[in-house]
């Protein structure tokens, strides 16, 4: 047995065997994630490959973003979160990180009206109050101009680190005046810059690396994961279906039979 999609039993409400309506109303064959989040891996290599400067590749990668997040709406997936710049990124090269805040720039000016046309919200998750002002006060007016779309959510991971943001959720709950000797999973879920996010269904990694590098370390806890070797520009919307497709056919037991 690999799948239960075809089974007549109920799922968990957590176990995201909601299944959502497509835009056109008809309803999709299989269960779909409520909640998928990327690792958008390979950038630097797929440019690489090409004789192309790093940022070359970076540029390519905010087009299959663009992609995917069409694809995934299309599909009937409520919020899609890609990880965009890790806290550790800092650790790149001023002139690439130049490079990176370049490309959010123009995606932010240039994406905001359709992203609000097409009723998806915008969300942050991560620090980036770091960024330059200029870079965080678009971010903020993204996201305040879209914070009452309901149709879809887009959540982007900028100066995240998943440690850090646990030790952020402990630090609120601390300040809240809490007792800390009954602290809970649910204070902490409620607390994380997630909070508002469905539970994550599946986490996908592109360019064959196998490992968190500190994303949502404790949302992952009973996501299906999928790694595949694709370089993320080259990530669309046939590969974002593949790995919807591959969670469908998944047994999803959560600790149970
Ligand atoms: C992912 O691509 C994009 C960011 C981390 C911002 P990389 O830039 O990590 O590409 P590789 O891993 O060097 O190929
Ligand atoms: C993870 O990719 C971060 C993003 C995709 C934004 P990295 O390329 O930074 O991860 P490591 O360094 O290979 O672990
Ligand atoms: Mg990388």
């Amino acid at each position: 047995m690999t799948s239960n999609s075809a089974s007549a039993e109920p799922r968990p409400e957590s176990a995201g065997s909601v299944i959502p309506r497509h835009v056109d109303g008809t309803a999709p064959r299989h269960p779909v994630p409520r909640h998928v989040a990327i690792i958008m891996d390979g950038n630097g290599r797929w440019a690489k490959a090409r004789g192309l400067p790093r940022a070359a590749g970076h540029k390519a990668g905010a087009e299959a973003a663009r992609k995917v997040l069409r694809a995934s709406g299309e599909a009937g997936v409520e919020c899609l979160t890609l990880y965009a710049f890790s806290s550790e990124n800092w650790r790149r090269p001023e002139a690439e990180i130049n490079d990176l805040m370049g490309l959010l720039r123009f995606y932010l000016q240039s994406e905001l009206n359709s992203l609000h046309r097409e009723g998806i919200r915008l969300k942050i998750i991560g620090d980036h109050n770091a960024f330059k002002p200029d870079v965080a006060k678009m971010i903020d007016h993204a996201v305040s101009k879209t914070a009452a779309n309901t149709r879809m959510t887009l959540a982007i991971a900028l100066n995240y680190g998943a440690r850090a943001e646990i030790v952020k959720a402990v630090g609120r709950i601390a300040g809240s005046g809490a007792d800390m000797a009954q602290i809970s999973e649910e204070m902490i879920d409620a607390a994380l810059d997630t909070a508002e996010l469905p539970p994550l269904d599946l986490l996908i990694r592109t360019s064959g690396e196998q490992r968190l590098s500190n994303f949502l370390l404790w949302q992952v806890a009973y996501s299906e994961m999928l790694f595949v070797d694709t370089l993320w520009p080259d990530f669309g919307a046939e590969a974002l279906n593949a790995a919807l497709a591959d969670f469908a056919g998944r047994e999803r037991r959560f600790g149970g039979l």
